[in-house]
């Protein structure tokens, strides 16, 4: 008996120390194309793994859609057929409405504004849901830069925007926002924009300054309208399946390098969107600076709909206020 006893506890402690060592290659999932930002802090986060884990990781970067869309790539983390991704949280705001609070139209005065609400504490705290309520561990947050308008027409005031048919990222407050402006929001994820534009199947896109400018949206364009109307938070998220399997030690080696590579983003958007701006402005295509005037009541229209469907908002106005 003393002997099985004896043979069970050794087999228990070789198990726990196969399972710490254990080597894996992890699949890392994004929408962006592999020149973005987002992808290339995710192959650099690859890389440092591998090298912090003496080789004993790796990590398979799939951009530009290739493991799915980002509502498909969502349920491969639920299931743990996928191991991480970085994700907007726009997607992951359709499963966790609370994170909807981000996308109040000028919660962030600017760029550094919106990175310094997405370090706060508050911002942290509305992670803690994700593994119960989404089925994913929320690592740390990025971003990408302020929402801007391309339209193919001429836009002299938010009533030219009225019933054109402006794609949007595919989540709720966004549509609500477009819906209370009277256009008609088309949403589409982000491969599909350029195309959609170029061939007119859209009359205007909703999209940010470095995409604007890297991936030429505005060849297809008549006016830029400059409105920075609302931040764009992205997540480093592991499946929730995946996290319960790791050990402590990979866990904290793992949890540390996504909050780097994701909190990275945040810099480079700081440092290039003006940048980005002033060459579309130099393109000589019709560029309008507008702010919240622009919209009407809109964001009045927006504000009522969404104090109540996401209890943070007035605590991440308090955050946007103290880190203005
Ligand atoms: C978009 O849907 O516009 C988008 C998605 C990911 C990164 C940047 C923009």
């Amino acid at each position: 008996m003393k002997r099985t006893l004896g043979l069970i506890a050794t087999a228990a402690a070789f198990a726990v120390a196969t399972t710490a060592a254990q080597a894996a290659e992890f699949r890392l999932g994004l929408l962006t194309p592999p020149p973005h930002i987002w992808t290339k802090a995710a192959e650099a986060f690859g890389a440092e793994l591998a090298e912090k884990s003496g080789g004993a990781h790796s990590v398979a970067v799939f951009p530009a859609r290739q493991l799915g869309n980002e509502a498909e790539m969502l349920q491969q983390l639920q299931t743990g057929a996928l191991d991480m991704a970085f994700m907007t949280v726009a997607e992951v705001s359709n499963r966790a409405t609370d994170l909807g609070a981000f996308y109040a139209p000028y919660l962030a005065d600017d760029i550094a504004h919106a990175g310094r609400i997405l370090r706060s504490d508050v911002a942290k705290a509305l992670l803690e849901p994700l593994p119960g309520q989404v089925g994913v561990v929320g690592l740390g947050y990025g971003m990408a830069g302020l929402r801007q308008i391309v339209s193919r027409g001429e836009v002299n005031s938010a009533a030219d925007l009225t019933g054109l048919k402006l794609r949007i990222t595919p989540f709720t407050p966004i549509l609500d926002f477009y819906n209370a402006l009277g256009a008609a929001p088309t949403p589409m994820p982000l491969p599909a924009v350029y195309d959609a534009l170029a061939n007119g199947q859209v009359d205007a896109i909703d999209m940010d300054a470095e995409l604007i400018w890297v991936l030429k949206y505005y060849e297809h364009a008549d006016t830029i309208v400059q409105s920075d109307h609302m931040m764009f938070p992205m997540v480093g998220l592991v499946s929730a399946r995946v996290w319960a399997g790791l050990s402590e030690e990979d866990r904290a080696m793992i949890g540390e390098l996504i909050a780097k590579y994701v909190d990275g983003t945040i810099d480079s958007y700081v440092a290039k969107e003006a940048g980005w701006l002033e060459q579309i402005k130099g393109t000589g295509k019709a560029y309008k600076k507008v702010d919240a005037s622009f919209f009407g009541s809109a964001i009045d229209d927006w504000n009522a709909i969404w104090s109540k469907k996401a209890p943070s908002l007035d605590a991440l106005r308090a955050v946007a206020a103290e880190t203005k």
